[in-house]
């Protein structure tokens, strides 16, 4: 028998989702019409039997995403039924004693906010601001955890620098103004959850890398820092005062090397600012896998001084190869940090199923169970039942 490393009282351990990724019949986002997801998973239909799937797997904590252009398909006019919907969704959760953690805008937009300029429209923030009052309406009674946009700096770097998700655009004055949207957003909807709840716990999905210096150089170090501010930190910083938690997805480990790439950092953010190197393990569809880099990533945002929740960690691994070791791996670090006195409270894998992984389509599968595409059939892959043992006695063993 090995270490036991046993994780604080009242941990949460569940994992996540989006809509967009696995619901299906989504047809009024920005992303219907520049990827169609089509069925998806059809979560949409199935979440009862893969919610006991996620029981079964002593699981106490879920967290998905509420999906904007089904509550409000068109400007001003709400779905009831699909407001119903996602009631029905909380309450199941809530019937397995799971707690649900709800994602209020995670990368997928209505098609009419999107026509209207998206997150440059000035009334941005006034729209999102009334979507939110809607799941609040519908919801607030009965969630507690709530996170407003999830990783605002991917969608930001992904849709208006290297125009590779709607609305397509590679420009540094428009990334800028989103991004000061976003923020404004965030507050808004922050306050708008605490005027109703004052219990309530809100935060941000918050991808954060670890970056680290290739060589302990000066010019090196300075690229680590410039990294650290611009991706981790500028978002956070931003809304310090308008956050209960921290949620960190922590997905990206970075030797940070000057070369001649870094001086058009801004043209491909934030590849550009190293050049990696090519050792190490990879997954699927090429992360470099760095189980100690989730411990400086849980560092970098502890001097929020603020509890942390991994929202998304986990990896593409289609035979199921590596997922094992690395929810082993990830974990032994999280506790470290939790030894060394960071207040984590949860971990979310990414993700309960395979799924719609945007602009890479279906091929990539990170998920917990294996989703069949013809038959929609669910498997539950080894390393689940590893992650449920976990879990279920709230420790890890260490070999
Ligand atoms: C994160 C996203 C999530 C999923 C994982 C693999 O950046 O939040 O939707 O695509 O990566």
């Amino acid at each position: 028998m090995g270490r036991v490393l046993k994780f604080p009282k009242n941990f949460l351990w569940g994992c996540s989702t989006s809509a967009y990724q696995v619901e299906g019949g989504i047809e009024k986002s920005d992303w219907s019409k520049f990827a169609d997801a089509g069925i998806a998973c059809d979560h949409y239909h199935r979440y009862e039997e893969d919610f006991d799937l996620l029981k079964q797997l002593y699981q106490n904590a879920y967290r998905f995403s509420i999906e904007w252009s089904r509550i409000e398909p068109q400007e001003g006019k709400f779905n009831q039924e699909e407001i119903r919907h996602y009631q029905k969704v909380v309450l199941a959760l809530k019937k397995r004693n799971i707690l649900p953690f709800v994602v209020l805008y995670h990368f997928s937009l209505p098609l009419w906010f999107q026509k209207r300029g998206g997150w440059l429209d000035p009334d941005s923030e006034k729209y999102f601001k009334r979507y939110c009052q809607k799941v609040l309406e519908a919801l607030g009674s009965e969630v507690n955890y709530w996170i407003t946009i999830n990783e605002p700096m991917v969608y930001v770097a992904n849709s208006y620098l290297k125009a590779k998700w709607p609305p397509l655009k590679k420009n540094i004055f428009e990334a800028k103004k989103a991004l000061r949207n976003l923020i404004k957003a965030h507050k808004v909807a922050y306050e708008l959850i605490h005027a109703s709840n004052r219990e309530a716990k809100i935060g941000i999905s918050k991808n954060v890398a670890c970056f680290s210096p290739y060589a302990n150089k000066l010019i090196n170090r300075i690229l680590v820092f410039l990294a650290d501010y611009s991706w981790n930190n500028y978002f956070l910083t931003r809304i310090k005062g308008y956050q209960d938690f921290v949620g960190v997805n922590y997905y990206f480990y970075n030797r940070i090397k000057f070369c001649f790439r870094s001086l058009f950092a801004f043209r491909n953010f934030p590849e550009n600012f190293y050049c990696n190197t090519k050792s190490g393990k990879f997954s699927d569809i090429g992360w470099r896998i760095e189980p100690e880099g989730i411990y400086c990533a849980i560092k970098n945002v502890s001097y929020f001084k603020k509890p942390i929740y991994i929202t998304e960690n986990g990896l593409a691994d289609k035979e199921d190869k590596l997922r094992k070791e690395f929810i082993k791996q990830h974990l032994f670090w999280v506790h470290k940090a939790i030894e060394d006195g960071m207040d984590v409270l949860g971990y979310f894998y990414w993700s309960l199923m395979d799924n719609f992984e945007w602009e890479k389509g279906f091929e990539p599968r990170f998920g917990l169970f294996e989703i069949n595409y013809k038959t929609l059939e669910r498997k539950i892959r080894p390393s689940a039942f590893y992650y449920a043992k976990i879990c279920k006695n709230n420790a890890l063993i260490i070999d």
